[in-house]
């Protein structure tokens, strides 16, 4: 069998999961709000072009398999920027998008910008 169509199966077979967890009744009480309401209020400036060019990368490539509610999940799996770089990377290579390192780094800063919030201290300690 050939290890490409073995890999994309395993990763519909978890979409499949996911959403049979998501149908459950007992996420009957919807999580609306999130629990992060103490966002300051930020003016309305220019978003920076780095989440723009991630926004249309992701949204061209990556919601016909899972919306954004998978990455406010209560079991959402990334515990770090890094976290999420690495699994932007490999959802990417499961549906062989040739992004490079950048493009992977935009879309997994605009994940972060807009869903995970975790600190990118990428580089210094
Ligand atoms: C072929 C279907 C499919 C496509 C298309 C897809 N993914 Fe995924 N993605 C999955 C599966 C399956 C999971 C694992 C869900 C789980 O862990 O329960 C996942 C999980 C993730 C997570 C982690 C969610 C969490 O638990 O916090 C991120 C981030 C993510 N994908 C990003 C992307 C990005 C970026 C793209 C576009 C390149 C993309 N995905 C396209 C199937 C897909």
């Amino acid at each position: 069998m050939k290890m490409k169509y073995w890999l994309l199966y395993s990763c519909l077979a978890t979409t499949v999961n996911v959403m049979a967890e998501e149908a459950k009744p007992s996420s009957a009480a919807s999580p609306t709000a999130t629990p992060e309401a103490t966002q300051p209020a930020s003016p309305p400036v220019a978003a920076p072009p780095a989440n723009e060019a991630g926004k249309k990368l992701h949204d061209g490539n990556c919601v016909r398999c899972h919306q954004s509610e998978l990455y406010t999940r209560d079991t959402r799996k990334m515990k770090s920027y890094e976290g999420v770089k690495t699994q932007v990377q490999w959802c990417a290579t499961q549906l062989s998008i040739p992004w490079f390192e950048e493009e992977v780094e935009q879309v997994a800063s605009y994940l972060n910008s807009e869903y995970y919030k975790f600190e990118m201290a990428a580089t210094k300690k």
